[in-house]
C-alpha cells in the first residue's frame, strides 16, 4: 500500500472531471411548496386506440395530451418531445413510440427528461409513470435515470463559457413513486453511477493529445485510482524493457512521452482472490501512423485512438463505485505512436514479451503490438477467468460494420454469446467474425513468427487472429474492435457527433453483473 498521501494523490490535470454523477436522482415527489418551479415529465404512448390511451391517465391530463395530439403539435413517436404550460405547472411530453426495445427507449426518455429540463432551465424535475406500465416502473425508472445522466454529458472545458455554461445546473430527478412495485433510491443511484463511468470515459477519451498523453494518463489513473481505493500500478518503460515488451517499447519510443501499462485492479473482500476478469484497452492517445505515417485529413481524430483503454478504466471505476462481488483488473497499454529518429520502422523484428517475434511491416498496426504485450503480461500474472480486449484497432471494421456494431472475435462461444446478450441490453451492439485458422496465413512472415499487418485481406480478423497469438489457449478470451462506434460521426439520442461515445463500459458492467 502507497502510504504518502500527498505524493499518490495530485490533483488531476486542469478540465478533467472526477467521476461521479452530475444530476442527483431520488424517489418521490418534491414538496408542494417548490411545486411551482417543477417540470413533470410525462411518457406517452404512441397508439391510436384513445380508449387505450385514456387509461394511462387522469381525465384532465388525458384531456390535455388528447388536445396536442389533435393539433398533431404531439404524436408520441419515440423521443418526441412536447413542452406545455398548465395552471398546474409546466409538462414535458415525451413520446414512447412503438417500434422500439424498451430498455433502450427508456433510456432514450430519460435523456429526453434531462434536455427538457436543461432547456427549460428547471432545476427540478418529476417523472410519472404516463403510458409506462406500473410492472415495468422500477426497471424503467433505472434505466431512464442512466439516460438521464448519459443525456446529461457535457464536454466544454476548453470553450469560452457560453451563457448555457453559466446557466447550467445539476437536475434533480425525482420519480413519482406511485404504484404498487416499490422503487429503491440505490437502485437508481447504481444506474447513475454506471452512467457516470461510461461518461468519464467519453471525458478522457475527448481531451486532446497535448493534454492526454502516456505520462499524463499515468497520473490520472494514480489519481483516480486513489480516490477510489483500486490498487493502482504502472510498468515503465524501463520495467516494460526489462519484461522484453518489444510491443510497448517499440510503438512508444518515437515520442518524448514515454509508453507505459497502467493497470488497475478492483479486489472486493468478497473476492480477492478469485481469479479476475480482465479488461485490456488499447490507449494510444494519438496515433499519427509512425513512420508508416497516416494522411493529413481528419489526422486530430485519432485523439480517439484511446477510446478502448479510457473504456477498461471506465469498467474499474464503474466496479469500485458500484462495489461488485468480482474481482476485475483492468490493464491500459498507453503510448503514442510518433514518427521521430527514434522511432520503431518498418522491417524491425521485435521481440513480444511472451517471446514470440513480429516482422513489422507497417508500424500503424501499432495498436496489436501493445495489446499484445499488456494480454501476456495479465494472462501470465493474473490468471484471469475472462480476458476482454477492447480496441479502436482497424479502420476495416468501420468499413464493414460503420458506427453501429462493433465487431467481436472470440475463442470462447460462451463468452461471446454472453457479451452480445449484454450489448443488446445496453445498446452497445457486437457483430461477431471469424477467426479460421485458415486467416493465420495472413500474418506468415519469412523473417519472423508473423507479422503485424499483412495488407488489406480481412484487417479485424487479422488483428484478431494477431492478439489470439498471446492467449493461452485456456483462457476464454474476446476482442471487440470498437473503431467504428468509440466516436460516432453523428448525433444518435444521448451521444454526441464528434465525441466519444464511452462504448464498452456499459457493456462490460453489464456482462460482469450478469455472471
Ligand atoms: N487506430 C487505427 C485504426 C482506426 C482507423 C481507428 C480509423 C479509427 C478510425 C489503427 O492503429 C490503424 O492505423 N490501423 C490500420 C491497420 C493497417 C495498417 C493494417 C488501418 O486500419 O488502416
Ligand atoms: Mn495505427
Ligand atoms: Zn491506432
Amino acid at each position: 500500500m502507497q502510504s504518502n498521501r500527498l505524493r499518490n494523490n495530485p490533483p488531476l490535470p486542469k478540465g478533467v472531471e472526477s467521476p461521479r454523477p452530475v444530476n442527483r436522482y431520488r424517489v418521490g415527489v418534491p414538496n408542494k411548496s417548490a411545486a411551482t418551479d417543477v417540470l413533470t415529465i410525462i411518457p406517452v404512448r404512441q397508439t391510436r386506440d384513445r380508449a387505450e390511451l385514456k387509461r394511462d391517465f387522469d381525465p384532465a391530463v388525458f384531456e390535455m395530451i388528447l388536445a396536442e395530439m389533435h393539433d398533431n403539435l404531439f404524436l408520441a413517436a419515440e423521443g418526441e418531445m412536447r413542452h406545455v404550460r398548465t395552471a398546474g405547472g409546466r409538462i414535458g411530453l415525451v413520446g414512447m413510440g412503438k417500434d422500439h426495445t424498451e430498455r433502450s427507449m427508456y433510456r432514450w426518455i430519460g435523456a429526453c427528461a434531462a434536455q427538457m429540463g436543461r432547456v427549460t432551465k428547471m432545476e427540478s424535475v418529476v417523472m410519472v409513470r404516463g403510458s409506462i406500465a406500473e410492472d415495468r416502473w422500477p426497471l424503467a425508472a433505472a434505466d431512464i435515470a442512466e439516460g438521464a445522466e448519459l443525456g446529461s454529458f457535457t464536454f466544454s472545458h476548453y470553450k469560452h463559457p457560453s451563457k448555457d455554461d453559466q446557466k447550467f445546473r445539476k437536475l434533480h430527478l425525482h420519480f413519482a413513486a406511485d404504484s404498487a412495485v416499490k422503487l429503491f433510491n440505490t437502485d437508481l443511484q447504481r444506474a447513475a453511477m454506471t452512467a457516470a463511468a461510461a461518461n468519464f470515459a467519453r471525458q478522457l477519451a475527448n481531451h486532446p493529445p497535448n493534454v492526454i498523453h502516456p505520462e499524463s494518463l499515468v497520473q490520472i489513473c494514480r489519481t483516480v485510482a486513489h480516490r477510489l481505493h483500486l490498487k493502482f500500478r504502472v510498468i515503465t518503460f524501463a520495467e516494460a524493457e526489462r519484461l522484453s515488451m518489444g510491443g510497448v517499447c517499440s510503438v512508444g519510443r518515437g515520442s518524448p512521452h514515454k509508453p507505459a501499462i497502467i493497470i488497475l485492479e478492483y479486489a472486493p473482500a468478497v473476492s480477492r482472490v478469485n481469479p479476475p476478469i480482465a479488461v485490456v484497452g488499447k490507449a494510444v492517445t494519438f496515433d499519427t501512423g509512425g513512420i508508416s505515417i497516416k494522411p493529413a485529413a481528419d489526422m486530430g481524430a485519432m485523439k480517439y485512438d484511446k477510446c478502448g483503454g479510457m473504456a477498461a478504466i471506465g469498467v474499474a471505476v464503474a466496479a469500485a463505485m458500484l462495489n461488485l462481488p468480482q474481482r476485475v483488473v483492468c490493464a491500459i497499454p498507453t503510448a503514442e505512436n510518433m514518427p521521430d529518429g527514434d522511432a520503431y520502422r518498418p522491417g524491425d523484428i521485435i521481440r513480444m514479451h511472451n517471446g514470440k517475434t513480429v516482422d513489422v511491416t507497417n508500424t500503424d498496426a501499432e495498436g496489436r503490438l501493445i495489446l499484445a504485450d499488456a494480454i501476456s503480461y495479465i494472462c501470465e500474472e493474473y490468471k484471469p477467468k475472462y480476458l476482454i480486449d477492447l480496441a479502436t484497432l482497424t479502420g476495416g471494421v468501420v468499413t464493414a460494420l460503420g458506427g453501429v456494431y462493433a465487431g467481436l472475435m472470440s475463442n470462447h462461444d460462451g463468452l461471446a454469446n454472453e457479451l452480445k446478450s449484454a450489448g443488446e441490453r445496453v445498446d452497445e451492439w457486437l457483430w461477431r467474425l471469424p477467426l479460421h485458422r485458415r486467416y493465420r496465413g495472413l500474418l506468415d512472415s519469412p523473417h519472423a513468427d508473423m507479422v503485424n499487418s499483412g495488407g488489406r485481406e480481412a484487417q479485424p480478423i487479422q488483428g484478431g487472429m494477431f492478439l489470439q497469438e498471446f492467449i493461452p489457449a485456456e483462457v476464454p478470451w474476446a476482442h471487440l474492435d470498437i473503431a467504428g462506434v468509440a466516436h460516432p460521426r453523428r448525433d444518435y439520442r444521448y451521444l454526441k457527433g464528434d465525441q466519444a461515445s464511452g462504448f464498452g463500459v456499459r457493456l462490460i458492467v453489464d456482462f460482469i453483473k450478469s455472471r
